[in-house]
């Protein structure tokens, strides 16, 4: 996020004496990434922000996982795993189940009505997209309100909490490092270029501080532990981590609602990569929107089958009837993984179905990782293990 803003109130010079009214002194503090090398922010707080006074172990829901052993393309049903009764009380912090992760990424999802508990990601940022469902999140600089299908982008330690109005679901994406816009959509001082399928206008970021004074807070930490595992902290914190008067800078949360991607389309199929909208370390996001579809007189509009050799996909289907999975049991709410040494493509049938279709109502998050996935124990609990079936239920030609 290469584009500057300022919110609340800042010095003139960075770096120098802020003075607060009372005889005293805001605390600057710089959040940056990659060893100030890279986008950075500058804050002012009321209070010092290295202060702990409390620590204890968080103790974090399951994060274990294990091989997609044996090799099979898989299908996960994710609004199975949670029940109605219970998602008062779940909040979208510690409810998020474990679906899938490696080294480089790991997607859970949840349902959830609670306000959750102060949290920070140490491991990296943190792309949460709403299936469903609105509120805010409370950031340390300021509110991002958010509704039906918004990426929320929280960069990594940034503290920050839930607060749904009523039942929202989840899909996220927790990376280990950063998570931005293709480079290839950015020029070279990283301005979004002209063919890339959004611009700034379409994110959304806080315009005010939020300010709240309260002592003894409590903060929930995710970080590494022993051999690259993921471990929690509980810190309690002398004052409020909301106590920013003020900051300017180049990285801060944002939204960004995919009803804003335009896609990009042509006279045959295009492939994800006109469809990304995201990148991380050893993982890229793309989304498949409503949109019309190839023109070329003798078409195929869905794909053909492909065999991404380097790969393996995740498809989260949110919205409409995916055209190349229709008959294959998966809705709303599925996931499906192809991983890498199978060959996937349409369902038996799809192919034939969507010759002459000129517009597909599809709604899909896609995150295709370089390393192999692992599973979670959320995925374990949801799976439709016939999926692996569907494509030999039809004809051949
Ligand atoms: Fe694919």
């Amino acid at each position: 996020m290469a584009h500057y803003r300022k919110v609340g109130r800042v010095p003139t010079k960075r770096h120098t004496r802020f003075d607060n009214g009372s005889g005293g002194i805001f605390y600057e503090e710089l959040m940056g990434e990659e060893g100030f090398s890279s986008d950075s922010s500058l804050l002012y707080h009321r209070h010092i922000p290295a202060a702990i006074s409390e620590v204890s172990e968080w103790m974090l829901p399951d994060q274990a996982l294990v091989a997609n052993s044996p090799l099979l393309p898989r299908h996960y049903r994710l609004p199975a795993l949670f029940e109605s009764a219970s998602v008062a009380t779940t909040d979208v912090v510690k409810g998020r189940r474990l679906i899938l992760g490696n080294g480089d990424v790991r997607i859970s999802y949840v349902v959830a009505g609670a306000i959750s508990s102060l949290y920070r990601n140490a491991i990296g940022d943190e792309l949460v997209y709403v299936e469903s469902g609105q509120g805010v999140v409370e950031t340390s600089f300021g509110v991002l309100p958010f509704t039906t299908g918004d990426y929320v982008v929280i960069p990594r330690a940034t503290p920050h909490r839930w607060v749904p109005d009523g039942e929202v679901c989840c899909y996220i994406v927790e990376a280990t490092g950063h998570v931005a816009p293709p480079k290839r959509y950015l020029s070279r001082y990283g301005q979004l270029l002209e063919h890339a399928p959004f611009c700034e206008r379409d994110l959304h970021a806080p315009d005010e501080p939020l300010l709240v004074e309260e002592t003894e807070v409590e903060l929930l930490v995710k970080h590494r532990g022993p051999g690259n595992t993921i471990t929690g902290t509980a810190w309690v914190l002398p004052h409020h981590p909301f106590d920013v008067v003020g900051w300017d800078g180049c990285l801060y949360p944002y939204t960004f609602n995919i009803s804003d991607f335009e896609p990009i389309t042509g006279r045959i199929h295009q492939p994800p990569p006109a469809h990304q909208v995201f990148e991380g370390h050893g993982f890229v996001i793309c989304n498949f929107v409503p949109r019309k579809v190839d023109y070329h007189p003798m078409a195929i509009p869905v794909p053909y089958y492909h065999s991404n050799v380097d790969s393996d996909e995740v498809m989260f289907y949110c919205g409409g009837d995916y055209e190349a999975r229709k008959g294959s049991g998966i809705t709303q709410g599925s996931v499906s993984l192809h991983p890498g040494g199978h060959t996937h493509g349409p369902q038996p049938g799809a192919m034939e179905r969507s010759i002459g279709v000129d517009f597909f109502d599809e709604l899909a998050v896609m995150v295709d990782t370089f390393a192999p996935l692992l599973v979670g124990e959320g995925a374990l609990a949801s799976e439709d293990d016939s999926y692996y079936r569907s494509w030999s239920r039809g004809t051949s030609s």
